[in-house]
């Protein structure tokens, strides 16, 4: 089974607020897209293809050489729909990551992508939560409060056998998912869990840039 990785890496990133969009911004020496690709190579993904904002498609190509890079869309699925299209034929395992977890470990992703070649459809990197979550209604009223327990934050890199996550794709039935796996959920499959990793959280503001330099500083040096 060869497996190959999507990288996510279109959005503008406006909740951080940087000059550049948020693949291009440096965390612990490199660019966030830079790390995404490595991690996925150590993982053994040879052809990696990564979605990029259309007006920076040449600039990140220079980033990640060897990497495909193609123009993203407008939406994180649109993005991914457009990567699919690239992949090689022999490819039959697919990680997609986002390039704002770029400094997710590359045991999680090895041991994702184990998980599939054990037989899962999908497979999701996850976390317990640390917070109570209650549902509210749109004037702020708690509905109810969750079983923490039974809960789970879900990361990326995500693992899926290449035919699933295709279908998965062509199924959609908006264009927007946040969430790959969520597709997959929508056919009927099932999706594994494994073990996430805190360093796999998502940059979205600036605190997580600091959040992430701190637990990942001594790794990437
Ligand atoms: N992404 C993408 N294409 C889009 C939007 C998002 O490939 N049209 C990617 C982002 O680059 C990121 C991942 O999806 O790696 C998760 O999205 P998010 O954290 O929301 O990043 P941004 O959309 O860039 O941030 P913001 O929502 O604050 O603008
Ligand atoms: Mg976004």
């Amino acid at each position: 089974m060869t497996a190959a990785a999507i990288v996510a890496a279109a959005g503008r990133g406006e909740r951080l607020g940087a000059r550049v969009p948020k693949a291009l911004v440096e965390v612990c020496g490199a660019p966030l897209v830079v790390h995404a690709v490595t991690v996925m190579r150590s993982a053994g993904c040879d052809d990696v293809i990564v979605a990029a904002p259309p007006e920076s498609v040449e600039e990140f190509a220079r980033l990640v050489p060897g990497a495909s890079v193609i123009a993203g869309g407008a939406t994180r699925q649109a993005s991914v729909a457009a990567a699919l299209q690239m992949l090689p034929a022999d490819v039959d395992v697919v990680l997609v990551h986002d390039a704002a977890r770029g400094l997710a470990p590359a045991t999680v992703a090895e041991t994702v992508i184990a998980a599939v070649r054990a037989g899962a459809d999908a497979v999701v990197p996850v976390l317990p939560l640390a917070d109570t979550v209650k549902e509210v209604d749109s004037a702020g009223w708690v509905r109810r409060t969750l079983d923490r327990a039974a809960l789970r934050a879900v990361q990326t890199p995500q693992g899926f056998r290449r035919l699933v996550l295709e279908r998965a794709h062509q199924s959609a039935t908006s264009g927007n998912s946040l969430d790959d796996a969520s597709l997959v959920e929508a056919l009927g499959l099932t999706v594994r869990t494994v073990p996430g990793d805190p360093a796999a959280l998502k940059i979205t503001t600036r605190a997580d840039l600091l959040t992430v330099a701190a637990l990942v500083g001594e790794r990437v040096g």
